[in-house]
């Protein structure tokens, strides 16, 4: 089972493989994790494990909203052409976007789930796929039919393989990136789209190579890289954009942590017709909980509580306050409102009197 990083503990047994940002084996399957290796796995970003059960909080698991198999299946049909860099299989390609939108389509709690995608891998290409599932589920909301989902999928799959063309020093560069090394990134889309265009694949339309060209480009005309605005950009594009952004925001990267998702909520919220256009901001923004379940969270009331399940209004989800095990509806309860998200640690040092355990205990509810 998948469980964050915070809550290993030496003696757990890996039970997949664990693989680094540029796809090198960190942990083979079967290794017993020592506090050592749980350092290692933190400083290489690492942030869910699946290790063999049962563990004592069975469920602080995290589920996948895509099944295992699949998303790994995506992510070795792009890892293959990393190692085969001129022959990317697009037959390959559009079968595998076809099986996410079919599990996308099929899967009916697909919102609540949203969110726990963008932090659970950390693949080279771990991003696109990603970019890939948020942006078809997203356009599931706006009833897209098929046709249209898998032209929206090629699109966000394919988004940034103009990237395998920038060189590796400037990509993964821990600092700030000089205006000379940014005009560089800032040719990626126009990569990816000469170098899918020249294909003239039959599963390759011109939306999807849209999306790939525009994919940086925003409202106000402040994008890159043909500074296109309003309806320029079509749709598509934008869904692709908003879906990037959010998986860049919420992943750690080497240069930046990751943030908060509420944080990239609020933040794509105030972009509404600034970035993006409103009432696809909005449409993605009713995919994505703030304050997933399993969040632990202050309230205005300075009591530590974890939130156990969402509710119609996204920063009023139901929690669990973790001195007294009380529910409370924060739909019903106006007067409190979620102050900040903290860390286990910082929870665990509001309640001083008990121990780790107890604390496992108390979250212990159904999530
Ligand atoms: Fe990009
Ligand atoms: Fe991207």
């Amino acid at each position: 089972m998948k469980i964050p990083i915070d809550f290993l503990t030496p003696g757990m047994r890996v039970q997949k493989p664990l693989f680094g940002r540029r796809g090198e084996l960190l942990l083979n399957r079967g290794v017993t994790l020592s506090d050592s290796l749980i350092t290692l796995l933190k400083k290489n970003n690492i942030l869910t494990v699946d290790v063999e059960g049962p563990v004592p909080f069975d469920e602080y698991q995290i589920k996948d909203t895509i099944s295992e198999k699949l998303r790994q299946a995506a992510l070795n049909t792009l890892m293959d052409w990393i190692k085969n860099r001129h022959i990317l299989n697009l037959n390959r390609v559009y079968e595998v976007v076809k099986s996410l939108v079919e599990e996308i389509l099929s899967d009916k709690e697909v919102s609540d789930n949203l969110t726990n995608l963008c932090s659970t891998d950390l693949y080279t290409f771990a991003h696109s796929v990603d970019v890939c599932i948020l942006s078809v589920m997203a356009g599931k909301k706006l009833g897209f039919n098929k046709k249209k989902l898998y032209t929206l999928g090629m699109g966000s799959i394919l988004h940034d393989v103009g990237k395998l063309d920038i060189p590796p020093e400037i990509l993964n560069k821990p600092a700030r990136l000089s205006p000379q090394e940014y005009e560089i990134i800032k040719k990626h889309p126009i990569y990816s789209y000469e170098k899918l265009r020249k294909r003239e694949d039959e599963n390759l339309n011109q939306y999807s190579l849209n999306i790939v060209l525009n994919h940086h480009e925003r409202f106000d005309g402040s994008g890159y890289p043909r500074r296109l605005k309003k309806d320029e950009i079509y749709e598509l594009d934008y869904l692709c954009a908003i879906a990037d952004v959010f998986n860049a925001m919420t992943t750690h990267r080497v240069y930046r942590k990751a943030l908060p998702v509420h944080e990239v909520y609020e933040m794509l919220e105030g972009s509404c017709d600034t970035l993006f256009p409103y009432d696809i901001t909005k449409a993605f923004l009713s995919c994505i909980a703030p304050f997933p379940p399993g969040t632990l969270v202050m309230l205005s009331s300075d009591e530590p509580a974890l939130v156990i399940a969402s509710s119609t209004l996204p920063f009023r989800p139901m929690v669990k306050l973790l001195r007294s095990s009380e529910d409370i509806d924060l739909t019903k309860e106006l007067n409190i409102t979620i102050k900040r998200q903290l860390t286990p640690e910082e929870a665990l040092s509001f309640i001083p009197t008990i121990d780790r355990k107890r604390f496992y205990s108390l979250i212990n509810v159904n999530l």
